[in-house]
Formats: C-alpha cells, structure tokens, sequence
C-alpha cells in the first residue's frame, strides 16, 4: 500500500523553487550555508499538530537553538539522545518533564544529566532499568521503547526493527521488563515504537496493530496504569520533486489509523492514555537548503566517454546522506552572473574532500550517478534542497573543514543563528605533550 496525499497541483517548478536569494546568500554569508525557511517549518508543524496529540521533535534531526526555540513556541516537545541534546532543550526553556531521553544506554553524561534534570526516560534495553534504579533514581517516570519485530527505512542503515536492529526492548520481553521495574521500584508509565527513518505509510501503518498487541502484553502482565504511547518518527518527505515521483505522505490517513489503534488502546488499558508522534525529518527537512559554490568544472575522460563534474564547495563532511545511504537530495543551480542558464547536461556533483565518496549524485551501492542539470560555471550556485533534517547534525570537521554558517529566512529577512566555526575551535582542545 502507497498512500500519499492527493498532489495538491502545485507545479513541479515550485516544488524546487528557493524561498530566498541563494546568491545573495552565498555573497553575504559565504558558502557553504545552511538556510532554513522558517514559513516552510511553520507548515510542516502545523500539518502534525492535531487535537489530543503530542507531537514530539526528534531534535536529532536538526538540533539549532533558533529551530528548537521555534518548535517550543508551537507547543511541540521533545526527544533527547544525549546529555548534550538534552542541555539544548533546557537551554531554550523547555522544562525537564517535557524532555524525553531516548536511547538504548546510558552513558555517564546522560546519568548526570538526568539526575541533575530528572527527565522523563525511553528505556530501550532492560538494563537501562537496573541502572537507573542503581543510581538512585528509580523514581523518574520509564517508558520502554520496543523494538515491535519489524522494521523499515528508505536504507538498510536506518531500519530500527528487527533482529538485525540494535533499538528497543524486544516485544516479547515486555513482561521481563515490567518484572524488572517492579522489582527495582522503577515506575512504567508508556511504551513506545519507533520502526526507522523515512519509512514508508505501508509499513508505519503496521505499527497501530503491533502496539495493540503490546498494549495487551502489558496489561495481561499487569502493568502500571497505560498513560502514553508513541508512534516514535519515521514520516519521509518526497526528497523526488519529478511528476510521478513526487509523494507527500497522506497525514490524515496516518493519523485515523493512529486515532483508531488509540481507542483500542484506551479500551484495553481502561482509561485515558495520550497518543505522541515523534517525527523529525518530516518537520525540518524541507525548510532546510544547503547553499554552495561551484569552484571547478571539469571532465573526466575524452570524448563520448567524458564525464563531467561540478566541483562544490560542500563535503560531505557537511551533508553526508548521498555518501552515507546513497540518499538523494535535489539540487539546482542558480547562475552567480544573473545570466539565464539554458543548456542542460549529465553532471556529476561532487565535494572537496579528498574521498572518492565525497560526491551528491549517487546510488545506493556508492555508485557514482550524473543528474541532469543546467550546466554550471564556476562561481554559480548549487542549492541543495531537503537538508534541514540530519544535513548540519551530522556534519563533522574531517579533512579539518570548518562546521559551516547557519541561517534562519523569516519575512524576507536573514539572521545568523550558527556563525561559521572559526579555525582556532579546530584545535582549541588539542594539547602537544611538553616533552615531545
Ligand atoms: N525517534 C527515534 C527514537 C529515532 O531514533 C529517530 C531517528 C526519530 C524518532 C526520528 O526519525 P525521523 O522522523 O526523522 O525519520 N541520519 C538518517 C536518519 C537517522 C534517524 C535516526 N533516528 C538520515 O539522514 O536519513
């Protein structure tokens, strides 16, 4: 089963069309820059903000202070992975009850973190639970996060079900687990599924009935009174904007059949239990645009045989999702000149590192693709669209490259929210033995 919203009509063109300046962007900001449209956010909020329903941002998507202030100020909530997402909560005035640690261990910055804080914690494997209980907190509220035995994601990488999964506590093993708690003193209070990333409406629809059944399991064990259940994350975004490709997610589907599970829900547990999403692409990808350089032009080969390249000046120390998943980004190209770009080629773009993978056209296998696009020149500008969700969290200083600019567009006006990282913070922690 597909099942995507009705195509609203809106031309492919604006589909792909840049709510700013990309060249006015890359003069005044420098390339590469992240730019993210605030109106864009704002509507991908409001499309899963519905009554009785929590929506929780899985801020590992996108962590920037100025984007968490903005969820904040719409009432959504949300997830933490790490000591350090939880601080950035904190930090824009989310009170620690409406912060979720959600992870598959504790390290010791996430134990400090939650005594200090006392966020709510997602356990995802059993001895999460004895450890929280030995560090003298079996009081903070415990949901468990399942892992429901299935799992899927537009890659392999980012399927979170299954046996061949790391997450969750397997399903069977809800009544181990409550068994644990009890006997700890630690209080359930929810269970939760997250299945994987940019997962498809065929198989997101499967997590409704899989959590009935756990519902079940943990009402037949006896567990304490049901007061949450999350549907975890995993809505994708149509990253293809061709006709014919182009699938938006039908929402209102997703949500009946999660209105539906939920009244199961609350007829087995017997009593009011609310219903949280817990999307992060699905809110930030969209706003989110890589704004690049084209510095070399060049082919490869001689001939019919030549394959041309549009060096950027972006990495994938920036933007890994092409060389980490072969996942596909749009792109387009904006003349630097103002001149009007008609002739179109088979490029392949590709980066400044020195990595044969540093490359934004490619398959799934790490196989090298050319896209047809409008043929650039050195000094044109590259957009690279859908890289709000896991673009800039993911980035790394590799080959030394600085963590790039970020910029918030609102009402036609720019504001830096992540000034490019300056060269002395490359090696501010590194120390050279005296004695060497
Ligand atoms: N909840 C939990 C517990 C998660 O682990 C995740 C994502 C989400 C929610 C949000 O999933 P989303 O709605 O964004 O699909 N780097 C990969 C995606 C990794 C997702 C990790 N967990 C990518 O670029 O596609």
């Amino acid at each position: 089963m597909t099942t995507t919203a009705p195509d609203t009509g809106a031309s492919a063109a604006a589909r792909v069309s840049v709510p700013f300046d990309a060249v006015e962007v890359a003069q005044r900001f420098g390339t590469p820059t992240w730019v993210y449209d605030a109106a864009t956010l704002e509507q991908r909020i409001a499309e899963v903000n519905r009554d009785g329903v929590t929506v929780r941002y899985a801020q590992k998507a996108n962590s920037n202070l100025a984007l968490l202030t903005i969820m904040r100020k719409h009432g959504v909530v949300v997830d933490a992975v790490t000591a350090g997402e939880v601080l950035r909560a904190l930090k824009v005035g989310y009170m620690p009850e409406q912060v979720v640690f959600t992870a598959d261990l504790f390290d010791d910055d996430a134990l400090e973190v939650i005594r200090t804080h006392r966020c709510p914690v997602n356990v995802g494997s059993p001895d999460m639970i004895t450890q929280l209980a030995d560090a003298g907190l079996a009081d903070i509220p415990v949901t468990l996060r399942l892992n429901p035995g299935f799992g899927h994601g537009h890659s392999q990488k980012v399927n979170t079900g299954g046996t061949s999964s790391k997450h969750g506590v397997w399903h069977a093993q809800i009544g181990e687990c409550l068994d644990l708690a009890k006997s700890h003193g630690v209080r359930v209070r929810g269970l939760h599924m997250h299945i994987g990333s940019g997962t498809d409406f065929d198989h997101l629809s499967q997590i409704g009935s899989a959590m009935v059944d756990a519902v079940r399991a943990y009402v037949d064990h006896g567990g304490p009174g049901l007061e949450v259940i999350s549907t975890g994350g995993g809505l994708p975004i149509p990253y293809r904007k061709e006709p014919g490709q182009y699938q938006r997610i039908d929402l209102d589907r997703y949500f009946a059949i999660w209105d539906d599970a939920l009244k199961q829900v609350r007829a087995i547990a017997g009593r009011e239990v609310v219903l949280e999403v817990e999307p992060g692409r699905y809110l930030v990808a969209e706003c989110g645009y890589l704004v690049t350089r084209v510095r070399s032009v060049k082919a490869q080969g001689m001939g019919d045989d030549a394959v041309g390249y549009v060096l950027i000046d972006a990495g994938f120390n920036d933007l890994i999702r092409p060389a980490m998943y072969g996942a596909y980004q749009h792109l387009s190209v904006v003349a630097g000149d103002g001149r009007e770009i008609t002739e179109q080629g088979d490029h392949v773009v590709a980066g400044p590192l020195c990595e044969s993978c540093d490359v934004f056209t490619q398959g799934d296998e790490g196989f090298v693709e050319t896209r047809r696009l409008p043929t650039a020149k050195v000094g044109d500008v590259v957009v690279i669209h859908d890289a709000g969700a896991y673009g800039m969290a993911m980035s790394s200083n590799y080959n030394s490259r600085r963590i790039a600019a970020e910029v918030l567009h609102r009402d036609g006006k720019l504001d830096v929210i992540r000034e490019r990282q300056p060269f002395e913070q490359l090696t501010a922690n590194e120390r050279v033995p005296q004695d060497l």
